[in-house]
Order: C-alpha cells, then structure tokens, then sequence
C-alpha cells in the first residue's frame, strides 16, 4: 500500500474535490439538487445505461412523475412504458415498488442514511452510498464499476474482485480514502468527481493519465501499467438463442400483443407473442392462417448474457376471420397504430413494428 495511505489518507479526496470542482461535469440535470427522488431516480437509470440516453428518459419521468407520491400512485403498465427503450426492466418494476414503500413505510420521505436506504427494493449498497452522500453528505463509499477501476488502479489492488473478500477489502479501503472535513461541501463533490474520473479519464482502454489529477498518488501509473487493474477471474458465459415472433396484423393496421408474465426476460411489457420453435408458432395459429405467413428477415438484438436471433413471421389477418389466436396470456388484444407506440415494448418489437428492422 503506498505511504501517503498511512499517513495522509485525505490527500487523495483533496486533489479529487479540487478537481470536480473544475474539470469535472456540472450540469447533469440531477446535479445541484440535493432532492432524493430526483437523485435516486437518476442513479437507478445510470446503473447500467449511458448518461446520454438517460438524459431524455429523466427528463420525460420527471415530467410524468413529478414526486414519489405520483410514482407510487402510476399504474405500473404507465412506469414500464415511460422505462421502454432503456433495457432491465426489473429496474422499473423495483422503482415503482420502492416509491411505494417509501410512501407506506416512510412517511413519503426517504431515509436518510445509507443503512437505512438499503431495505428498499432495487437499492444496493453502492446506489444507497451515492444518495446519502449527494443528498444527505454522509461519509459513505461508493463503488460501481468506474470506482472500482479507478481505486484499483491508485492502489494497484492485485485482488481478485470475482472474489467478495477482495470486493470487500476494497470498499474498506475505498472507506479510508473519503474527505474527512468540510463533509457538506466535499462529500457530494468527491462522489461526484470519483465516477467522473472513472467516466472521462480512468476508462477502461487507454486511460489519459497525464491529464489526471491524481497521478501522483497513483500505484497504477508508478507501475507504468494502470490498465491491468482492476482484476477480475471471473468471465461473462454469453449465449444466443434464436426466437419466434409473430407479427399478426389487420386490415387497419392494428397488431396482436400479449402482455408478458412480470417474471423473465420483457417482464410486464407488452410484446409480440414469441416461440421457443416455429412449430410452437405455428400451433397457435388458426388452421386457415397456417398457410399464409410469410418470414420477414432475421434480426440480430444482444441483451448483456446472450444474443437473441429473432425472426418474425408475418400473417394478414382477415377481418371475416372469426377466430382468436390460440395463445395463452391474461391480457392480449389488438391495438391500433396510434395505441402501440405508447406500450411499454422491447427495443426490438418496438423496431420491428416501426419498420426500423430490414423486413420487407
Ligand atoms: N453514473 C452513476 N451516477 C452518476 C452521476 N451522478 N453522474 C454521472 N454518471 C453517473
């Protein structure tokens, strides 16, 4: 561990405060607000999705939603649409239940520390570390996957973070290099500025250390090679499968949508039906239709474990047919072109429908 660990843990939060305050980013719209709805909110939709798509979707929640009383009291169907596009939907669904229990629990306040954050749904320990110290200036660590890169690479922690232990002895350390004075001020600005080194200069691939403002202090740079840190055994197995989709469509354009089981993969969202098999899709077709689809082209959607080969049969529905669609599901129907697009769909149904996708 270096010296200045020992001796002056603080000197690391200085430069890094110092930093935020100049070269850091300041007009994120959750920034300068110490509000905890406004922050959480933002923090859930950063978790795992680029500060520029969220942009628009935070705007458009705030809009819809202005506190956590209108959150909780939303239809989740209204949650999930807002949430369409931007991917995990078990993050909308714990978003709608956490603003609930903080109206039921608490008083429609949130807690105020980190400990306290952290009974609700969807908030880790790492999100309730980033609301206490924005909003409530508690001396708390984050550590999301930019920190954690960042803090390795100070340290040269050679820990293997596949390993909890290691991920523990870290956010120990990542306790020891927080600001210790002035907390209202240097608190807000050092969590800040730590995910704004890690999102600007600390990146993955070729990390700009001479514009960095720890450099230093940093093990990482001494060792003339940051970018072996952090370590991490531990690989994703990615997978792909291909699925059936049918896309039934009438006369007047309308489609045939089934709202999925909350659980798995689209929970809660509306979607064309979709198989394991094209015999599956077929089955569920009326006999005189069985004849008449016609296979559109195959597209391509990667979610973060697996690449989905999707490919979607096409069949024009009569309106003299009589016959519903053989599928089970509690609630599907036809919806009209100018009812789809305010679902909550999959960026995938949501492409094909809107001819995004290369079918003819
Ligand atoms: N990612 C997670 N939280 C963030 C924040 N407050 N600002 C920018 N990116 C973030």
């Amino acid at each position: 561990m270096p010296a200045w660990l020992a001796n002056e843990p603080e000197r690391f939060s200085t430069l890094l405060v110092a930093w935020q305050a100049q070269g850091g980013r300041h007009d994120l719209p959750w920034q300068n607000t110490r509000n905890p709805y406004r922050v959480w909110l933002s923090e859930i939709m950063l978790q795992q999705t680029q500060v520029t798509t969220v942009l628009g979707y935070y705007e458009r929640f705030l809009n819809k939603f202005p506190t956590v009383t209108d959150l909780a009291a939303a239809q989740s169907d209204d949650v999930l649409a807002l949430w369409s596009g931007l991917g995990y939907y078990s993050r909308a669904r714990n978003l709608h239940r956490c603003a609930q229990q903080v109206v039921s629990l608490h008083d429609s306040e949130f807690p105020k520390t980190a400990e306290m954050l952290q009974t609700l749904p969807g908030i880790g320990p790492s999100t309730a570390a980033a609301i206490a110290s924005f909003c409530y200036a508690e001396r708390v660590a984050i550590l999301d996957g930019n920190v954690k890169r960042v803090l390795t690479r100070l340290l040269a922690f050679d820990g293997d973070l596949a390993q909890s232990k290691q991920e523990k002895q870290l956010l120990n350390l990542a306790n020891r290099v927080l600001p210790l004075t002035e907390l209202d001020q240097t608190m807000p600005r050092y969590t800040q500025g730590v995910m704004d080194l890690g999102a600007t200069l600390c990146t993955l691939r070729k990390p700009q250390c001479g514009a960095c403002p720890v450099q230093i202090l940093c093990q990482g740079f001494a060792q003339q090679q940051p970018e072996r840190f952090p370590i991490k055994t531990r690989k994703l197995k990615r997978s792909s499968q291909q699925l059936f989709v049918l896309l039934a469509q009438q006369p007047d354009g309308s489609v045939w949508l089934e709202r999925r089981a909350d659980s798995g993969i689209w929970g809660g969202l509306y979607s064309l039906p979709v198989f394991e098999t094209e015999a599956q899709l077929m089955t569920a077709l009326p006999t005189e239709l069985q004849s008449d689809v016609k296979l559109l082209d195959e597209f391509k959607h990667v979610l973060t474990h697996k690449d989905l080969y999707l490919k979607p049969f096409k069949t024009a529905w009569h309106t003299g047919l009589a016959a519903t669609l053989k599928i089970d599901s509690e609630i599907s129907g036809w919806y009209r072109p100018d009812e789809w697009p305010q679902l909550g769909l999959p960026t995938p149904m949501r492409k094909l429908l809107s001819g995004e996708t290369q079918h003819a």
